[in-house]
């Protein structure tokens, strides 16, 4: 099984839509695929909720909703046989929460939109999960991606410089795309949608894919932990 975490002190950087995206990519490749929703919003629930019937299904906890009769650990626990576990962290998460999500993550994503304050914030953010997580001990891996990027995406240098010096990659730019907004709308991922037209979105997501499924060797010292295979996707 990989956990993958996605996770920003920021709002709104895309990390509920990048998590909808990587579990609906690993489901409907065929893994067995569930999903944490951390953020008392709970827009991951939302977005199952609003998931056809006919495609794979993906199995939705709710960590900030208790469920009557469940203690928290069974709460927490996914089903027999998954594969796949993406937890969708809301904003400006700390303490005992913040250390919960780490603690199961096998790898961090770490969306950033193209804002001079996110993309400060964002610095701030990676220093700290280093610092106060401990996940270069844990052997858990790292990596930014820039989200909701326009044809004139402004300077990444200093971050990608401050990136570069921790050794942590900068893996894609995914573009500002209404195509991301319709397949949130109908509980899908850019690919369950249609091929041609969502062929731009899908080379952005490679480098992504790629890097959660062959890590660098010696980068972020996370041998030896399983990896998510590439999916060979047939719509
Ligand atoms: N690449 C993108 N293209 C277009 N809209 C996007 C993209 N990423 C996110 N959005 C939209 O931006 C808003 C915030 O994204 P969301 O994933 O909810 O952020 P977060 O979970 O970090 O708060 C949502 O309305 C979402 O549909
Ligand atoms: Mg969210």
């Amino acid at each position: 099984m990989q956990t993958i975490l996605v996770i920003n002190s920021k709002g709104g950087c895309g990390k509920s839509t990048i998590s909808a995206n990587l579990a609906s990519y690993y489901a409907a490749g065929g893994a067995k695929t569930a999903m944490i929703d951390y953020d008392p919003q709970g827009s991951t629930m939302h977005w199952l909720s609003a998931r056809p019937a006919h495609l794979p299904h993906i199995h939705g906890i709710h960590a900030c909703k208790p469920r009557n009769g469940l203690t928290r650990v069974w709460q927490m626990t996914v089903p027999p046989g998954t594969e796949c576990v993406v937890i969708d962290a809301p904003a400006g998460v700390t303490g005992t929460k913040f250390q919960e999500m780490i603690n199961r993550a096998d790898a961090i994503v770490v969306p950033v939109t193209p804002s001079s304050i996110d993309i400060h914030a964002t610095s701030a953010f990676v220093r700290d999960l280093l610092l106060i997580g401990r996940i270069r001990r844990a052997g858990i891996r790292v990596c930014v991606v820039a989200n909701r990027v326009r044809r004139h995406a402004p300077q990444y240098e200093p971050l990608k410089r401050f990136l570069a010096s921790l050794g942590i990659p900068f893996v894609t730019s995914l573009a500002d795309s209404d195509n991301y907004i319709a397949a949130a709308e109908s509980g899908m991922g850019i690919h369950e949608l249609d091929r041609d037209e969502t062929s731009f979105e899908r080379e952005q997501w490679l480098p992504l894919l790629r890097w959660l499924s062959a890590p660098d060797q010696g980068e972020g010292g996370g041998e030896g932990r399983p990896r998510l295979n590439l999916v060979s996707m047939s719509r």
